[in-house]
This record gives structure tokens, sequence and C-alpha cells, in this order.
């Protein structure tokens, strides 16, 4: 593309929903839970890919699986908890959960007020206020042991795939996440 070439109107997908558009191949019209949708570039590549898109507010175990990229990073270790719970209870025992989240080792760590171990919100900037919860990887696995069981989980530096517009005055600089693949349990 040249330089003088206009921007392509939308960001492309996340790396997990092009991930679980994949894995979802043999469910064609599958329903798939997505949370914290942003502007919309997941839902654009899941509704194009044939695939019907929910939200919390499914009722039951009716979803083939569920995405959230940028999004389960805010709020107190009992909210985070309660909005898995609720990702879980949405899910066809079994289903993916293709999900990120935030690490220890984002540069953003440890800045701000704590609220409590591991839960920090920023005194300036974008999200002043907002608690933003962080994991090492072995208190994640700890955190989604209960109810999930861990396919896959790999640490991204994502300044080039986190949502740029929730950090417009400022670029995100080695902002990294935890990118999870992870199944309910069958109950
Ligand atoms: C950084 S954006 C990421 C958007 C999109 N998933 C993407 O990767 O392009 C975070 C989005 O999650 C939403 N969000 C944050 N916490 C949420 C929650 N607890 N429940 C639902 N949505 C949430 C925000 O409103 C925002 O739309």
């Amino acid at each position: 593309m040249s330089p003088d070439s206009p921007p392509p109107p939308f960001r492309p997908p996340h790396p997990l929903a092009l991930a679980l558009i994949a894995a979802l191949a043999r469910r064609p019209g599958a329903r798939v839970l997505e949370v914290g949708t942003g502007s919309g570039r997941n839902t654009r590549a899941l509704l194009a890919a044939g695939f019907e898109v929910a939200s919390l507010d499914a009722e039951g175990p009716v979803c083939a699986a569920a995405l959230s990229s940028h999004a389960l990073l805010h709020g107190t270790r009992a909210q985070w908890s309660a909005l898995l719970a609720r990702i879980a209870r949405a899910l066809e025992p079994g289903a993916p959960l293709y999900a990120t989240f935030g690490s220890v080792n984002d540069a953003r760590y440890a800045v701000g007020a704590e609220i409590e171990p591991r839960v920090y919100a920023p005194l300036e900037g974008d999200e002043i206020g907002v608690p933003h919860i962080f994991f090492t990887e072995s208190e994640l696995r700890e955190a989604l042991a209960a109810a999930w069981e861990i396919v896959a989980i790999e640490e991204r530096v994502v300044d080039e795939i986190a949502g740029a517009w929730a950090h417009e005055r400022a670029p995100l600089r080695d902002a990294r996440h935890w990118f999870v693949i992870a199944r309910t349990r069958a109950q």
C-alpha cells in the first residue's frame, strides 16, 4: 500500500477471532458468544464467516464457543470471576473460550492505586479509576481451573493488536496479555 493510500475501513479481526473461526469450521451457523465488542471488528468477521453472534444476555448453555479480546481486563477479582462464570453458563459443555487476560508483565502493571492484590486503577489517563486485573501464568491457570480446562496459554505483546481507540492519548507500549484457549468442563 502506498503512503498516499487511504487507510482500510476497518481494523483486521483479532488473531484469536481468526483462530476461533478456523476451529469452528465444522459447525457452520453455530452461535458464538462475544464479550466486549468494541468497534465490532470481530463481530464482522464472525458474521462474515456465517456464525450467529450472541451477547451475554444469552439464556442457558446455548453457545458453541465464546470470544473476548481485550475486554476481560477490568474489575475486581470477584467481578472478574462472576463474569467468567456467566460466560461458562452460556456455553455448551466442553465448548471453547478464546480470550485474552492481563499479564503482570504488562508495562502498566502496578501503576496507579492498588485496589486489591493484582488489581490496580490508573490515577490518570483514559482509564482513570477503572480497576484492572493482572495475572501471572500460574495465577490465571488457578483462577480458571475450577470451571475451565486450559488448552493453550501464551503471553503476547499486544501493542499492535489491542484496541487502539481505548488508548488514543497514550499509545500502548509493551502491553502484554495472555492469549488463552480453554474449554468448559463438562459438569
Ligand atoms: C479494548 S476494547 C476491545 C474490543 C474488541 N474485543 C477488540 O478486540 O477489538 C474492550 C471492549 O470491552 C468492553 N468491556 C469491557 N469490560 C466489559 C465487560 N465486563 N462486559 C462486557 N464488555 C466489556 C468495552 O466496552 C469495550 O467495548
